[in-house]
């Protein structure tokens, strides 16, 4: 693929995946490199630009990431951010040390004044709330270098070179908290490295049909479709690019929300596939029954789904490509962390062992997620697909707490409805991340008209969040919660109470189980 390319170099900063996601909106192909990649692999990908990302060390520290002299010799503009900026500082020659008073340390909002003479700065105004992050001081900046921002307490929060396009901030322009941040971004890039915006998704979706096709030839590729955005996208990519070689296996579990299974299906009808739905739940209800403990719950489901997965594989017989809807985070993560296994997620991902394929193709491996649900759109796939929220593997399995049955789905099913019906219908559905019933194992005394009842507690749970790991309650509005609950109550039998969870993560989890 022919995209002008900006490589992000990767010091270990916290928002080193904001800053390409920022780049990539601005319409330029980026990719996160670490900063121990080699000059030469580096030269090859023939960069526009580099963007140095912050890191948690100081430059001075023995044990700090270095970079290759040579990367400023080469004739590429840079943009070094916080320790980006500092690394380049110190490398071509200036000097860094630990700010001796807190005066010279800086985190959180801060006025700074801006001298729009600089490229960085061009047609913005000249001063404006940033966002800093250092407790280093740039005691010297390097020779040739201009300063270009300043802030009450710091004379060089941003430095240039314009003659070479070496720029460096000390605060950091991709989180929204700095003003015009992104507009910096566009200028670096725009004015800076000669970036012509080649990189949209309706290109995308041309080079990747074409790329596919190209890859695949006359060969069979076999994709499981779960339905949740990453999937279809591939689906509907692949169905795209080439057609009837590709099949695609949905497992219904029977554990999906109301209609979904059908949604989904009717997805694709646009597109001339093999397309396998398998009805599974009698099975999955079946190894279910009785289950209790949640991690159970989990394992369960993740065995079947490959045992139903694999007896299909077998009657396809061997295939050519098996099909995964990786996706660019998940690329740049892996490998990362050793946190503790809280919940043991199930993912339709690890099947390649029972599978009779060559080779794994992921033709969203490149892009963020934003990006999977413009490519889905451009490919035509309708907006409930594109924009659903995250759906865990196990399914309702998980919402209906303790035991499983039938007639328990069916009513979470019919309560979830109505919930996002009228969150949808409250225009709440965008800014809340993840809402859903759960039906309780708790049972309350009620009144209705002049009986009794007897019945289920449902749970409401609605959260906000950026990146699932931690989350808050959505303040639903008082009167959105009263229309659900009365709503609920009244449609669904089997439910007298409902209960709006109003804690965040941590300490609770987004789901119950
Ligand atoms: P928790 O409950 O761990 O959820 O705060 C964080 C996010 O992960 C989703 N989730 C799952 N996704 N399989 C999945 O594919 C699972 O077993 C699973 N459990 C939780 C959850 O919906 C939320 O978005």
């Amino acid at each position: 693929m022919s995209h002008q390319t900006v490589i992000v170099l990767d010091f270990g900063g916290q928002y080193n995946q904001l800053i390409a996601r920022r780049v990539r909106e601005c319409g330029v192909y980026c990719e996160v490199k670490p900063y121990t990649t080699p000059l030469a692999e580096l030269k090859a990908m023939e960069p526009i630009g580099i963007i140095f990302t912050g890191g948690p060390n100081s430059v001075y520290d023995e044990k700090a990431p270095h970079v290759d002299p040579e990367l400023f010799t080469w004739g590429v503009p840079i943009l070094g951010i916080c320790y980006g900026c500092q690394l380049m500082a110190q490398t071509l020659g200036g000097q860094v040390t630990e700010a001796q008073d807190d005066s010279a340390r800086e985190y959180g909002k801060t006025p700074t004044y801006y001298d729009t003479a600089c490229r960085l700065f061009k047609g913005l105004p000249d001063q404006g709330v940033s966002w800093m992050s250092h407790s280093d001081y740039m005691a010297q900046v390097p020779q040739g270098f201009a300063l270009t921002a300043h802030s009450d307490n710091c004379p060089n929060v941003a430095i240039a070179d314009e003659a070479r396009g070496f720029y460096g901030v000390q605060f950091h322009p991709e989180v929204n908290h700095t003003e015009n941040g992104i507009a910096m971004i566009r200028n670096f890039l725009y004015g800076a490295c000669g970036a012509v915006g080649d990189w949209t998704m309706e290109d995308y979706l041309k080079t990747s049909v074409a790329a596919i096709r190209e890859k695949v030839g006359e060969g069979k590729v076999l994709l499981a479709l779960s339905g949740g955005v990453d999937s279809s996208v591939c689906a509907a990519l692949l169905a795209e690019a080439i057609g009837r070689q590709l099949t695609c296996v949905f497992v219904d579990h029977g554990l999906m929300r109301l209609h979904e299974g059908d949604e989904v299906e009717a997805a694709f009808a646009k597109w001339d596939l093999n397309f396998i739905r398998v009805d599974a739940e009698a099975r999955f209800l079946g190894r279910l029954a009785g289950v209790t403990e949640p991690e159970r719950k989990r394992k369960i489901i993740g065995e079947e789904f490959i045992r139903v997965f694999e007896e299909e594989a077998k009657k396809i017989g061997a295939v050519d490509f098996l099909a995964q809807g990786t996706i660019y985070p998940d690329v740049i993560e892996s490998g990362a962390g050793d946190a503790a296994v809280i919940k043991s997620h199930h993912n339709v991902g690890g099947l390649p062992d029972y599978v009779d394929f060559k080779e794994i193709i992921e033709p969203l491996r490149l892009l963020f997620k934003d990006e999977v649900r413009q490519l889905g759109r451009e490919l035509g796939l309708p907006e409930y697909l594109v924009m659903r929220q995250p759906f865990p593997g196990p399914g309702l399995a998980i919402r209906v707490i303790g035991d499983l049955t039938k007639e328990k789905l069916d009513t979470l099913r019919e309560a979830d409805a109505i919930y996002r019906e009228e969150i949808a219908a409250a225009g709440l559905d965008r800014e809340i991340n993840q809402y859903f019933a759960v039906l309780t194992n708790t049972r309350s005394v009620g009144v209705m008209g002049d009986g009794r009842t007897y019945d289920y507690t449902l749970a409401l749970r609605a959260v906000t969040t950026s990146d699932f790991m931690t989350a808050d309650w959505a303040r639903i509005p008082y009167d959105v919660l009263d229309r659900i609950s009365v709503r609920i109550v009244n449609e669904v039998q089997g439910i007298n109470r409902i209960c709006y969870d109003i804690t965040s993560k941590p300490p609770a989890t987004i789901e119950w189980e």
